[in-house]
């Protein structure tokens, strides 16, 4: 695939180490990302400034064993981020069996630090890599600083990290003895321009899989494109847009899902911010071009298909909209094209309440900031020619799906599967005539239009312009309106329980509600067969049933067709003067609540935001304590239960 060798590479990470010369490996376990490109990063960052020799290592290219081959005189790092419930990212799962399962491995030459990623709204908040630093540890390893955390919930993962990182340079000076001397950037990659290739690939395709380790390819099927059946707004609001799409993968035949797994979405970045970059580095000329890529560091792997074009890797490949970190700001200062940028980069990345009002008022994207630094003074140069196109490579995140609920049942519609995307667009604290667009969703908002127009006349322009066609396709025949989805489908564990007679309580917030319309049309159609179902009860909140309540006829006809079968519980938190939360729904239901789950061994779901789930989960504690007169200790023992017993599900998200 693209940018590997050909030859075999080894996967003994001390051979690795010596043959390449490194002396620290920054092992990453990531999900979505963010633990990659800290790891990246903080490997350049100590070559930079303490002329290290190190690699940052993806976790699953190595055989677990060999981490305790690293001789005494070299050292690891582990990022690692918990997500859902406790769990390792995908790419971390063989160190995470290791640890677990293993019991007579001699660590007592490795010496390590830890720094992990998580969420504090949910229950297990960085599980993974306190689990593993204890198993290290245990194993006779040699801890050299305490575990770093970031927190998420806070927003402040950033700056935790920073901290953290702060932390680390002084153990490094302070007790392993290392010298700082700043050297000058050197590129791990280079991006060279070539009129005479050919360009392979412009947008996702299967060379890009995500991840290419057993595990994740069990449960990730190939990415495709994808011709969208149908698309329709579910909000009444006139400010609002809540997106149902219907898409086709039946010329995928490695593509299948059942009922609760996920699809997951590559999203195009807005034309406005791919130009704005263009211009910005004065490329707007060039961005058609073919470029080669290359690794320069045999510890670097190019992570993008090449030959590619500048066009195409601003557009699909990297996340030009994510925030600029204060790290990169003071990274990008060294490339300034005239002192006054500097003093406006240098300025802005070494105060924490400068940068932190800067983000109250702006849309901190990397074609903004150097529009902004440029403009900061009269004497600016028009462009920023001094930046290199490899600390972009280097720098930016690389595109990474989102993952949606799948909202339709694999029983009803197998080749069909629907997604219920909300469009997000959030005003800036202090300057509310400027919002931050969510990429992916206002993406699926321009296609969902696209693809209406083409099929009837009605439209209204989406808020923000995306190229929708991709030049590198043959489209004709396809979609109505020409356009596809990029998308690969995720298995979860969410599912509904093997007999129809369990009863169900499901609780959603907002389009939480995705997999539940899928679960209670499955039981509507066994019920409409004849089939006997469980009785089911369905929490729901929204703000405004004149405004977001969604699939609400869909609902009240499953109601009235299941006779009793099924309950809907709603909780409207704008409406009349005090906020109702289905949390306040499930404490007032608490008696049935708990005795559908005690006594009829009903099945629990929760699909929402995290601080909703998290809520939720101590309103049924309590009932439960309550209901059954338990003590705090019984109902932490139930709980742990249900859900080893696969009877309490979450699908949540930050
Ligand atoms: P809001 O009016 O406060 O935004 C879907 O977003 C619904 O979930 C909205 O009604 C929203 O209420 C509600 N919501 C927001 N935060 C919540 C929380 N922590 N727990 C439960 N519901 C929440």
């Amino acid at each position: 695939s693209a940018g590997r060798n050909a030859q075999k590479e080894t996967r003994n990470i001390a051979q690795k180490l010596d043959e390449s010369e490194k002396s620290l490996v920054i092992f990453w376990g990531s999900q979505s990302g963010t633990a990659e490109a800290i790891a990246n990063r903080l490997a350049r960052e100590c070559h930079l400034r303490f002329g290290l020799n190190c690699m940052a290592a993806d976790l699953s290219d190595y055989d677990t064993e060999t981490i305790a081959l690293i001789p005494q005189t070299k050292f690891a790092i582990f990022i690692m981020s918990t997500f859902g419930e406790g769990d390792p990212s995908d790419n971390s799962a063989g160190l995470w069996e290791w640890v677990l399962k293993s019991t007579d491995i001699k660590l007592q030459n490795l010496r390590y630090m830890a720094f992990g990623l998580g969420n504090s709204n949910y229950k297990y908040y960085n599980r993974v890599i306190d689990v593993v630093a204890e198993a290290l540890d245990k194993f006779g390893a040699q801890k050299l600083m305490p575990v770093g955390r970031a927190d998420d919930a806070t927003g402040t993962t950033e700056e935790d990290f920073m901290g953290w990182r702060d932390e680390l340079f002084t153990v490094f000076r302070k007790d392993l003895h290392f010298k700082e001397h700043e050297i000058a950037y050197e590129p791990t990659l280079s991006v060279e321009e070539d009129e005479s290739l050919d360009i392979i690939d412009l947008h996702h395709g299967e060379p890009m899989h995500p991840r290419e380790n057993a595990k994740s390819a069990a449960s990730c099927s190939p990415i495709k494109a994808l011709n969208i059946v149908s698309s329709r707004e579910l909000f009444t609001s006139s400010s609002r847009n809540c997106i149902h799409m219907e898409l086709d993968i039946n010329d995928h035949s490695e593509l299948h899902y059942k009922t609760g797994d996920h699809l997951a979405v590559w999203p195009t970045n807005p034309d406005d911010e791919v130009e704005r970059l263009l211009r910005v580095l004065g490329l707007s000329e060039r961005r058609d071009i073919p470029v080669s890529v290359k690794s320069l560091d045999e510890t670097v792997k190019v992570k993008v298909p090449t030959p590619t074009t500048l066009s195409a890797l601003f557009r699909y490949y990297l996340e030009i909209c994510a925030p600029i970190s204060r790290d990169t700001m003071a990274s990008l200062a060294q490339f300034a094209p005239n002192p006054a940028t500097k003093t406006y980069l240098t300025t802005l990345a070494t105060s924490k309440d400068a940068y932190a009002d800067f983000l109250t008022r702006n849309y901190l994207t990397i074609g903004r900031l150097l529009e902004a630094a440029l403009a900061s003074d009269t004497s600016s140069p028009p462009t920023w020619p001094t930046l290199p196109l490899s600390w972009l490579l280097e720098t930016l995140p690389h595109t990474q799906p989102r993952y949606y609920s799948i909202s339709s049942s694999s029983a009803i519609s197998p080749r069909t599967p629907a997604i219920t995307a909300l469009v997000t667009s959030t005003p800036l604290p202090s300057n509310p005539s400027q919002s931050i667009n969510g990429v992916t969703s206002n993406y699926l908002l321009a296609l969902s239009q696209s693809h209406r127009s083409s099929s009837s006349s009605i439209t209204q322009p989406a808020s923000s312009i995306y190229t929708l066609t991709n030049p590198s396709l043959a489209l004709s025949g396809d979609s109505p309106s020409g356009h596809k989805l990029h998308a690969h489908i995720r298995k979860s564990k969410f599912k509904l329980p093997l007999s129809a007679l369990t009863p169900l309580i499901m609780v959603a917030a907002g389009t939480g509600l995705a997999p539940f319309r899928a679960f209670i049309s499955e039981r509507a159609r066994l019920a409409a067969v004849g089939k006997e179902v469980g009785p089911m009860v369905l929490f729901f909140g929204c703000r405004d049933p004149a405004e977001d309540y969604i699939y609400q006829e869909g609902l009240e006809g499953y109601v009235k067709q299941l006779e009793g079968k099924l309950r809907v519980v709603t909780a409207f938190s704008r409406v009349g003067g005090k906020k109702v939360y289905v949390q306040d729904r499930v404490r007032e239901e608490g008696d049935e609540v708990v005795r559908l789950l005690t006594e009829e061994a009903g099945n629990f779901y929760v699909c929402g935001r995290a601080s909703m789930a998290r809520e939720v989960g101590k309103v049924v504690q309590g009932a439960v304590g309550r209901g059954k007169g338990w003590e705090e200790e019984e109902v932490k023992q139930w709980s742990e239960g249900v859900k080893r017993r696969g009877k309490w599900g979450e699908d949540v998200w930050g």
